[in-house]
C-alpha cells in the first residue's frame, strides 16, 4: 500500500491532472513514475459487461451470467437473495479482471415510459434503497467495488445529457435521493457515478450541492464519484464540485484545462489534491483485495453451472403472479392431456433490456424445451402467433387459436419486443405489440384456461385483455434462466411468490408525471412532487390495475395482531414490531409482508402511507412465523427544506402491515414523543389561521389585538371568519379597519421571535 498523501506530494500538476481522466473507456491511468497501476471497471448491473476489446465502448463482450435485471430483483423483496446476486457478480467480475461493476442503479421509477426502467428497482426508495444495499455488501463481499448510480434524478432518457429536472428540495430528499442516501450510509459503495442531466439547472458533474454538501458532508461517503460517460461539461467546475475521475477515457483535453485552471488561479490545486487522493484511494484499495493483481482467468464451467442454477432460483423469486381466477396455475400435468404454447417469445425469450447494461449470456434457457421438460406426458404443441417483430400475421393468428381450442389449455407468451427498452430513449406509449394484444384476444375467446406469460421491463396496459384472461404471470425480464423459471413456476415446482416493486396503472394518463414528462425547452418539472407510484395513486384514489406490492401465491396466508416492542418511540429508539403469519393453504409458501407509516396529522402534506418495512416469510402448509419489522424515528419523519433537515413530528402514526399496498391485514398505532416539532413559522406573512393554529402565534393573538376586535371577529358569520383567517398577519389593520395599528403587527411578530 502506497502512502496516499505522500504520493501526491510527488505528483506533478499534468500527472495529477492526467489521473484524473481514463486511459480507455474501463481503465484508470497508471502512473509507472511512481509504482501506480490502473484498475478495471464494467457495467453491470444484471451481470458483467467485459468488452472484449478493451478500447470498445460498445461491441461483443466476454460471456458472462445474465442475471435477472434489476426491476425483476426488484419483484423478489429479498435481501438476502440481492446479496447471494451480488456475491455472484463479485466473483465473476474478479475472473474477468473487473475491479469496479458499474452498478447499482437506484433511480426511482418516475414514468413507466423510461428506457431504463429495467435497469431500476422501484417507485419507493426504501425498498431500492434496501435492496441495492444488500447487492453492493454482497459485491464488495468478494474485494470488488460498486459504482452506485446514477447520481442523481436521471428519471428518463428523453434529452437525458441535457434535460434539466426541476426538483424541489423537500421531493430530491424523500423521494429521488433517498435510495442513495440508504445505500451510501448502510452499504458504502466504492464509488457513486454521476448523472448525465442536470438538476434545477446545474450539471450533476459539477453539482457541488449534491456531489460534496450532500453526499460527502452529510452522508459521510469517503469514495471516489466517477463521471457517466460522457456526463462532463465543465471540467474544471467538476473537480470543484467534487467530481473525482472522468470517464471514458482518455480526455487530454479536459486534463489540460484542470492545468491551466490551476496555473492561472482559477482552480485552486487543493481541490484536484482531493480528487487525485480520492482516485488513489480508489485504485489502492481495489488493488489491496485479494486476487484483485492476477489475470483474468476468465470464468470456469463449474462457475458458469452454478450461476446459471442462482439465475433460474432468482428469475423464479422474481416473478408475479399477477391474477389466477379459478386456479388455472399450476397446470397440473396429471390432468391435462395437451397444452397449446403460443407466442414467439416461447422461443425466443426477452430476458435483458438494451444499452450498456447487455450481458452476453453464458446460455440461455428456451421457455419451450423447458415447459416440455417440466410437461411429463401433457402433449404440448408450439405455434409462433405473431411476427418477430410483434406485428399480427392472421396466417399465425389463425393456426395459433385453432391449436388453443384444441388444447386443454394456452400458455401464450407476449411482452416487449427487443429494442422496446433500451438506455438511450425512452418508450412511446405503454402498449404491448399489436400482434401480442391480438392473439391474446383470439386465443382467450376460444380457451378459458389462457394463461398469459409476461415479459417487460416496465409496465404495459392490459385494457382490451385482461378480463377476458384468467392468469397472467409477469416473468419481466428475468435473465438467462428465466425460461426454466417459468416452466418451475407454471408447473407447480416453484410456488411463486414476487409482488410488484411499482404500480401497473390503468392507463398511461393515470400516471402522476404524465403531463409533466417528458418536459419541454430543456425542463422537465416534477409537478407531482413528492406523490410518485402509490404515493400518488393513493392520495388521488386512482385505482390501478395492479397496486404496488401486489403479487398471489398458490397457497394463502393469514395475519394475526401485531405486537410492538413499546407503545411509544422517541429519537434515538428503535421499534420492533412483530406479526404473526400462518400459511393457509396446502402448498409451501412464502409471503413478503410490507409495512407503512401512515401520520394521523402532519404540518407538511405528506403521502397517505410510505413503505417503512418488509420482511419474507417461508412457511410450510399449516405453519406459523413472524414477519418482523424494525423501525427507528427516521421512519416517521419529512423533510422540512426550511429547516435544512429531517423533522420527526410528536404524534399518532400507524402501522399498516399487510400482503400489498391495498392489502392491509393489521393495524397498529404508535405515538410518537419527544421528536423534533417543526416550528410553524410565523411570520407576517403567515395566515391568521396559521397563528391561531400554534400556542404561542393564538397567545400572541390574544394578548395584542384588542378584545373588541376579538369579539367582532367572533360574531362573523362562518363562511365570514374563513375568508378573514386566510388574510396574511400584516393585513390586520387593513380587515380591522385600523383597529389593529402597525405597531400591534409588530409587537405580535417580536412575541414569538423572542
Ligand atoms: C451509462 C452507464 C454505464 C456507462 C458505461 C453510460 O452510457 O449511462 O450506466 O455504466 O455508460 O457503459
Amino acid at each position: 500500500m502506497h502512502d496516499i498523501e505522500a504520493l501526491v506530494r510527488q505528483m506533478s500538476l499534468e500527472e495529477k491532472a492526467a489521473l484524473c481522466s481514463g486511459a480507455t473507456p474501463w481503465t484508470t491511468k497508471p502512473l509507472a513514475r511512481l509504482g501506480v497501476d490502473s484498475i478495471t471497471v464494467s457495467d453491470g448491473p444484471h451481470g458483467l459487461r467485459r468488452p472484449i476489446e478493451q478500447a470498445d465502448m460498445i461491441g461483443r463482450s466476454i460471456p458472462a451470467t445474465c442475471f435477472p435485471t434489476a426491476s425483476a430483483l426488484a419483484c423478489s423483496w429479498d435481501r438476502d437473495l440481492l446479496r447471494e446476486v451480488g456475491e455472484a457478480l463479485g466473483v465473476e467480475a474478479r475472473a474477468l479482471g473487473v475491479h469496479v461493476l458499474l452498478a447499482p442503479g437506484v433511480n426511482m421509477k418516475r414514468t413507466p415510459l423510461c428506457g431504463r426502467n429495467f435497469e431500476y428497482y422501484s417507485e419507493d426508495p426504501y425498498l431500492a434503497g434496501e435492496l441495492a444495499s444488500a447487492y453492493v455488501e454482497g459485491v464488495q463481499s468478494t474485494g470488488v467495488g460498486t459504482c452506485l448510480k446514477h447520481f442523481a434524478a436521471n428519471n428518463q432518457e428523453s434529452e437525458r445529457l441535457s434535460i434539466s429536472a426541476e426538483i424541489p428540495e423537500r421531493v430530491l430528499r424523500e423521494i429521488y435521493l433517498a435510495a442513495f442516501e440508504r445505500v451510501v450510509t448502510q452499504a458504502r459503495p466504492w464509488s457513486v457515478m454521476c448523472s448525465y442531466n442536470r438538476i434545477n439547472g446545474t450539471y450533476a458533474s459539477q453539482h457541488r450541492h449534491l456531489l460534496t454538501e450532500i453526499l460527502r458532508d452529510e452522508w459521510g461517503f469517503e469514495g471516489a464519484v466517477i463521471s457517466d460517460w460522457g456526463a462532463v461539461d465543465d471540467r474544471v467546475a467538476g473537480i470543484e464540485a467534487g467530481l473525482d475521475l472522468e470517464m471514458p477515457g482518455p480526455s487530454p483535453c479536459n486534463d489540460r484545462r484542470i492545468v491551466e485552471a490551476v496555473r492561472s488561479g482559477r482552480l485552486d490545486e487543493q481541490a484536484l489534491d482531493r480528487a487525485v487522493t480520492r482516485i488513489l484511494a480508489l485504485v489502492e484499495r481495489a488493488l489491496a483485495q485479494p486476487g484483485a493483481r492476477d489475470p483474468a482467468r476468465g470464468l470456469q464451467a463449474p462457475e458458469v453451472e452454478a450461476h446459471h442454477r442462482l439465475a433460474r432460483r432468482a428469475a423464479a423469486r422474481c416473478m408475479v403472479l399477477l391474477k389466477n381466477d379459478g386456479g388455472v396455475l399450476p397446470l397440473d400435468p396429471a390432468r391435462l392431456r395437451s397444452v397449446a404454447v403460443l407466442g414467439h417469445m416461447a422461443v425466443a425469450p426477452q430476458f435483458q433490456g438494451g444499452g450498456s447494461s447487455r450481458v452476453q449470456p453464458t446460455r440461455v434457457d428456451v421457455p419451450l424445451d423447458e415447459l416440455r421438460a417440466a410437461a411429463g406426458s401433457v402433449a404440448l404443441t408450439y405455434y409462433q402467433g405473431y411476427l418477430e417483430s410483434g406485428e399480427p400475421d392472421d396466417a399465425l393468428l389463425r393456426s395459433a387459436a385453432r391449436a388453443a381450442e384444441a388444447a386443454d389449455a394456452a400458455l401464450i407468451f407476449a411482452g416487449l419486443p427487443d429494442g422496446v427498452e433500451s438506455e438511450g430513449y425512452d418508450r412511446l406509449d405503454m402498449e404491448l405489440p399489436p400482434g401480442h394484444v391480438a392473439l391474446i384476444q383470439a386465443v382467450a375467446a376460444v380457451q378459458p384456461r389462457t394463461v398469459v406469460v409476461l415479459h417487460n421491463g416496465a409496465p404495459v396496459s392490459m385494457a382490451g385483455w385482461i378480463d377476458r384472461v384468467p392468469a397472467v404471470l409477469l416473468a419481466g425480464l428475468a435473465g438467462q434462466a428465466s425460461g426454466g423459471a417459468v416452466a418451475d413456476i407454471l408447473f407447480g415446482r416453484v410456488n411463486p411468490s414476487g409482488k410488484l416493486a411499482e404500480t401497473y396503472p390503468v392507463r398511461l394518463e393515470d400516471n402522476p408525471s404524465y403531463l409533466n414528462f417528458p418536459g419541454e425547452n430543456g425542463k422537465v418539472f416534477y409537478g407531482e412532487g413528492l406523490f410518485i407510484g402509490y404515493r400518488y395513486y393513493e392520495a388521488r384514489g386512482v385505482q390501478p390495475l395492479f397496486p404496488f406490492g401486489h403479487g398471489l401465491s398458490y397457497t394463502t396466508f393469514s395475519y394475526g395482531q401485531a405486537s410492538l416492542s413499546r407503545p411509544s418511540i422517541a429519537p434515538g429508539d428503535s421499534l420492533e414490531v412483530q406479526v404473526p403469519v400462518t400459511n393457509t393453504g396446502s402448498r409451501d409458501g412464502e409471503e413478503i409482508v410490507q409495512l407503512y407509516v401512515r401520520p394521523h396529522r402532519s404540518q407538511l402534506p405528506r403521502p397517505v402511507k410510505e413503505l417503512k418495512g418488509f420482511a419474507r416469510v417461508a412457511l410450510a402448509p399449516g405453519e406459523t412465523r413472524p414477519a418482523s419489522f424494525r423501525l427507528t424515528i427516521r421512519d416517521f419523519s419529512y423533510y422540512d427544506p426550511e429547516r435544512g433537515g429531517w423533522v420527526a413530528e410528536p404524534g399518532t402514526y400507524d402501522l399498516l402491515i399487510g400482503a400489498s399496498s391495498q392489502d392491509i391485514r393489521v393495524q397498529a398505532t404508535v405515538v410518537l414523543t419527544g421528536g423534533v416539532l417543526a416550528d410553524t413559522r410565523l411570520t407576517a406573512e403567515s395566515s391568521i389561521q396559521a397563528w391561531l393554529d400554534d400556542p404561542r402565534g393564538r397567545e400572541a393573538l390574544e394578548r395584542f389585538v384588542p378584545d373588541e376586535v376579538m369579539r367582532r371577529y367572533r360574531e362573523q358569520p362562518a363562511v365570514m371568519r374563513r375568508v378573514l383567517r386566510n388574510y396574511p398577519l400584516k393585513k390586520l389593520p387593513h380587515v380591522t379597519g385600523g383597529r389593529v395599528d402597525e405597531a400591534t403587527v409588530q409587537h405580535i411578530l417580536q412575541s414569538v421571535t423572542r
